[in-house]
C-alpha cells in the first residue's frame, strides 16, 4: 500500500512539474512574447514564435510544428523581417497584434477590424493561430485567424477559395526563395470563372487547372482520392466556395505546399523521419495550362508532349502542321450538323473543358 502511494506521489508531482515547465498556448493582453520565447500548442504540436529561415539573420514571426526541424507552415512577417534578435510581440491598445524591433518602430501588426478589450492569442493544435476576446469565453468565433490568411501551406481544415460573403480570398503563394518567406510571384488558389476549379498562375499567366471537382477529386487532378491518409473535399454553395482536406488521422502530418519552383506537392511526415511526397499536381507536361490549345489532345511520348487533334478537327495553322507542332490548337474539318449524323465521340481520360472563358 505505501509502495502504490509512493509511486502515484511522484507520478502527480511529475505531472505537476512537467506541466509547470512547459511554455503556455496562450497570450493576454499585457504580456508579450520576446525573440526565443514561443508558445506551444497543448498537445505539444505546433510552435509559435521567432525564427531565422536559412542561415540569415533576418528574424520572422511564425508557425512550425515543434517536433520538426524547418518546417514552418505559416509566416506573419513575409516580406517584413526584423533585422536582428530584438523583436516583441504585443498588444495594442485596440487589442491587435504588433511586432516591433528593437528601437520601437512597429514592424508588423495583425490589422483585425474588430478590436479587442481582452485579446486572447491562443496557438492550436490545428497549426491556427487564433485571436479571440476573453468575453467569447471560449466559444470557437475569433476576430482573426491564421488559417485566414495562408501563406504558401494548406494545412488539413484550411480552406482554399473564396468565403463569398465577405469576399475574403484563400490562396496560397510560395516563398521567395529559401531563406526569404516574402511572397513569390504564383498564386495558387479557386478561379471562381465559369465552373469554380483550382488555379495556378504566375502573374496573370495561368499555368495550370485542376479541371472541376466531379464526385470525390478534380476531373484533371490527382488521382489519389480519399484515402488512409486524408479526404479532399470541395464546397461550393452561396456562400463559400472552397478546397480543403482533411486528416484521417490527426496523428500523421500531412501538408500541401507551393514551393518557391511552382510546384505544388502534398507532403505527408511517414516514419518518423522524413517528409514524403504523396502526389505532386503537376505530373507531367500535358498538365501545362492550354499546352496543345483548343480541341487540341495531349500525350506524353518518350517522356515529352505531343499534341493531336481530335477527331472531325485539324491544325489551326497549316505551317504548324509541317513542323508537328499544333499548340495553336484545331479547328473543325467540316461545320457541326447534328441532323447528319454528327454524333459523339468518346475521349476517356481526359480533363473535363475548360468554362473560364464561356
Ligand atoms: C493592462 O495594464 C493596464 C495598465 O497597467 C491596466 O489598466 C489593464 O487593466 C491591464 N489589462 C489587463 C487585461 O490586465
Ligand atoms: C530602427 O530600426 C530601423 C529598422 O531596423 C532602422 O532602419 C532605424 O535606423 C532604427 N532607428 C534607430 C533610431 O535606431
Ligand atoms: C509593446 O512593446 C513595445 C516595444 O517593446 C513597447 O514600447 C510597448 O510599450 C509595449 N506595449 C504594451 C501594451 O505593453
Amino acid at each position: 500500500m505505501e509502495n502504490i502511494s509512493w509511486l502515484l506521489f511522484c507520478y502527480y508531482l511529475l505531472s505537476c512539474l512537467s506541466k509547470a515547465s512547459l511554455p503556455a498556448d496562450t497570450l493576454t493582453a499585457n504580456q508579450s512574447i520576446s525573440d526565443g520565447q514561443t508558445l506551444v500548442s497543448s498537445r505539444q504540436v505546433f510552435e509559435f514564435g521567432f525564427f531565422s529561415p536559412g542561415n540569415l539573420k533576418n528574424r520572422y514571426v511564425g508557425i512550425w510544428y515543434k517536433n520538426i526541424p524547418d518546417t514552418f507552415v505559416w509566416v506573419a512577417n513575409r516580406g517584413y523581417p526584423v533585422t536582428d534578435k530584438s523583436g516583441t510581440l504585443n498588444f495594442s491598445r485596440d487589442g491587435n497584434l504588433v511586432l516591433f524591433n528593437g528601437n520601437g518602430s512597429v514592424v508588423w501588426s495583425l490589422n483585425s477590424e474588430e478590436g479587442s478589450k481582452h485579446p486572447i492569442l491562443q496557438i492550436l493544435d490545428s497549426g491556427n493561430l487564433v485571436l479571440s476576446d476573453e468575453s467569447y469565453g471560449g466559444s470557437s468565433s475569433y476576430i482573426w485567424q491564421s488559417f485566414d490568411h495562408p501563406t504558401d501551406t494548406l494545412l488539413p481544415g484550411m480552406r482554399q477559395g473564396w468565403d463569398l460573403n465577405t469576399g475574403l480570398n484563400w490562396y496560397l503563394t510560395p516563398w521567395t526563395s529559401a531563406d526569404d518567406p516574402s511572397p513569390g510571384n504564383y498564386y495558387y488558389g479557386v478561379d471562381l470563372q465559369g465552373i469554380p476549379q483550382l488555379v495556378l498562375r504566375m502573374g496573370s499567366n495561368k499555368l495550370y487547372r485542376s479541371g472541376v471537382w466531379y464526385e470525390n477529386r478534380f476531373s484533371g487532378g490527382p488521382v489519389l482520392v480519399a484515402n488512409s491518409l486524408f479526404k479532399p473535399t470541395f464546397v461550393a454553395n452561396k456562400e463559400e466556395v472552397y478546397y480543403a482536406f482533411e486528416a484521417m488521422d490527426s496523428a500523421i502530418y500531412s501538408r500541401i505546399v507551393i514551393l518557391e519552383s511552382g510546384l505544388v506537392h502534398h507532403f505527408s511526415w511517414i516514419g518518423d523521419f522524413q517528409w514524403a511526397v504523396l502526389y505532386g499536381i503537376q505530373k507531367d507536361h500535358c498538365d501545362a495550362f492550354n499546352l496543345c490549345g483548343p480541341f487540341g489532345v495531349c500525350y506524353i511520348i518518350n517522356q515529352s508532349p505531343k499534341c493531336e487533334c481530335m477527331m472531325g478537327f485539324t491544325p489551326k495553322s497549316p505551317k504548324d502542321w509541317e513542323v508537328f507542332n499544333i499548340f495553336g490548337g484545331c479547328v473543325r474539318i467540316m461545320p457541326l450538323e447534328c441532323q447528319r449524323g454528327n454524333g459523339f465521340v468518346k475521349y476517356p481520360g481526359m480533363k473535363l473543358p475548360d468554362s473560364s472563358n464561356l
